[in-house]
């Protein structure tokens, strides 16, 4: 017998239908709630919300899992390769040597921003915030390439998906070449895609960067562990955008704006500051973690708590000891890392973050890796976007190829004015 949750009350009793994944949760199938009952659900911020069916991302919160279709992502540790598990992301499983080749070469030849668009830097102020330059850049994509604002095809879908991966890299050096008041490096298409970004944010017109494996290794690893992590906020803001039939470039430029934010990527910024702020002698990590544990403190402790890990997130992990791997390879002491390390020891034997499940999570290391690789503290967001790229298009993809999928539309609790007049200006 299929099993049944009945949700019973006042007089009434429905059966809703349970919906089983291969791993993880189960979930109360609520869809027919309304139809059934004239009552919807509550849910603020859809903590408790499934609100799709996903094959590409698996995570245990309270394990401190996360798989890639399946591959757990400490397995892409040993030979990082970002382009690949950008692959796997989006059409389910690892690339064969054909498709990994075909996928650099799309990649190589749609490195170049098209004039028109390259020229628009010059207009852009200079200080700008580099993720602003991103969204709106990955927008004005769809006036250029009006191709792809129509996805119908798979062929179609993996021409738009390289253009994005690699023209979005493009744009965030272009970027930071812009604030820096320094001449646009075009891509080398000898260079591999992250010595490429490299390449175009370091060189100088006399002067070619030279990348080590460690760095490039990194900054694949830093890649890879931000691709994708299911349906956070600026995965969802994609599917949403996505659900309305708006083309992949508008919803990932959505993705950015969501992404942005301090809560969300936005955080590997805090946590740098902070970090640079105690060693300033700003304030001390005794006082930081009073602050982070005081209610009338707005102040929270930037690169720690999660929404799903209740333990330790896995990226974190990685992170910290790829940290160390980088700045020996480097013969560097980072002192901020010092700090981090003491904050998290300090963290983890508070009762407050320990009841609280608090742990870090893929920002508290992230910063020291990019600072090492000597990636500026306001790109550090944009590099967070360019790693979820390959998520958000796996994410539109998925939800686009489901004939079943509809226009996200939310239900609300109305709690304004009851019905009242219009009152004209000269009586109000
Ligand atoms: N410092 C101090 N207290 C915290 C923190 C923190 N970083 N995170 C959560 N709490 C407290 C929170 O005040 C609440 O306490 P109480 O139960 O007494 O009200 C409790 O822990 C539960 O927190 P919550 O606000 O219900 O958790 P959430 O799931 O809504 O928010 C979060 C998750 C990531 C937004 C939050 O932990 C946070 O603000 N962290 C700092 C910002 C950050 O690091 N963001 C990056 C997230 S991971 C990567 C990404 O998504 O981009």
């Amino acid at each position: 017998m299929t099993e049944k949750a009945v949700l019973t009350f006042g007089d009434q009793q429905i059966e809703l239908p349970i919906v089983e994944g291969s791993d993880g949760n189960r979930a109360i199938d609520i869809s027919q709630l309304l139809a059934k009952t004239g009552m919807t659900s509550y849910d603020p911020a859809l903590g408790n919300t499934a609100f799709c069916k996903s094959a590409i991302t698996y995570i245990d919160g309270d394990k401190g899992i996360l798989r890639y279709r399946g591959i757990p992502i400490e397995q892409f540790t040993q030979h990082p390769n970002f382009i690949e598990v950008a692959w796997l992301l989006i059409f389910g499983e690892l690339p064969n040597e054909e498709e990994h080749i075909d996928f650099r070469a799309r990649l190589t030849a749609n490195e170049l921003l098209h004039e028109d668009i390259k020229d628009q830097f010059q207009f852009i102020p200079a200080d700008s915030p580099p993720m602003a330059i991103l969204s709106a850049t990955l927008n004005n994509l769809a006036c250029i390439h009006k191709e792809f604002l129509e996805v119908n095809s798979p062929e179609g879908l993996v021409g738009a998906a390289a253009r994005l991966i690699s023209k979005a890299r493009t744009i965030a050096a272009f970027a930071y070449r812009r604030s820096m008041g320094l001449p646009f490096i075009y891509p080398d298409p000898s260079l591999r895609y992250c010595a490429n970004f490299l390449h175009m944010m370091f060189s100088l017109p006399y002067k070619q960067y030279v990348v080590t494996d460690e760095i490039q290794d990194a900054l694949n690893l830093l890649f890879i562990l931000h691709a994708d992590h299911e349906q956070n906020c600026s995965t969802s803001t994609v599917r949403v955008v996505g659900s309305s039939h708006a083309n992949l470039f508008a919803s990932c430029a959505a993705g950015v704006s969501a992404l942005w934010g301090p809560l969300h990527g936005g955080a590997n910024v805090d946590v740098v500051e902070m970090l640079e702020r105690i060693y300033k002698g700003g304030i001390s990590p005794e006082q930081c973690i009073r602050d982070a544990k005081d209610k009338t403190n707005p102040f929270r402790l930037s690169g720690f708590g999660h929404r799903v890990y209740r333990n330790f997130d896995p990226r974190a992990k990685i992170l910290k000891a790829a940290c160390d791997r980088v700045l020996a390879s480097m013969n560097r002491h980072d002192p901020l890392l010092d700090i981090a390390r003491k904050l998290e020891e300090l963290a983890l034997n508070d009762p407050y973050f320990v009841e609280r499940k608090l742990y870090p999570n893929v920002d508290f290391y992230s910063g020291i890796i990019l600072r090492a690789i000597g990636i500026p503290t306001n790109m550090f967001t944009v590099c967070f976007a360019i790693g979820r790229l390959p998520g958000w298009i796996a994410q539109w993809k998925e939800q686009h190829d489901d004939p079943s999928s509809r226009i996200v539309r939310p239900r609300q609790i109305y709690t304004g004015e009851g019905e009242r007049n219009y009152v004209p200006m000269d009586q109000r």
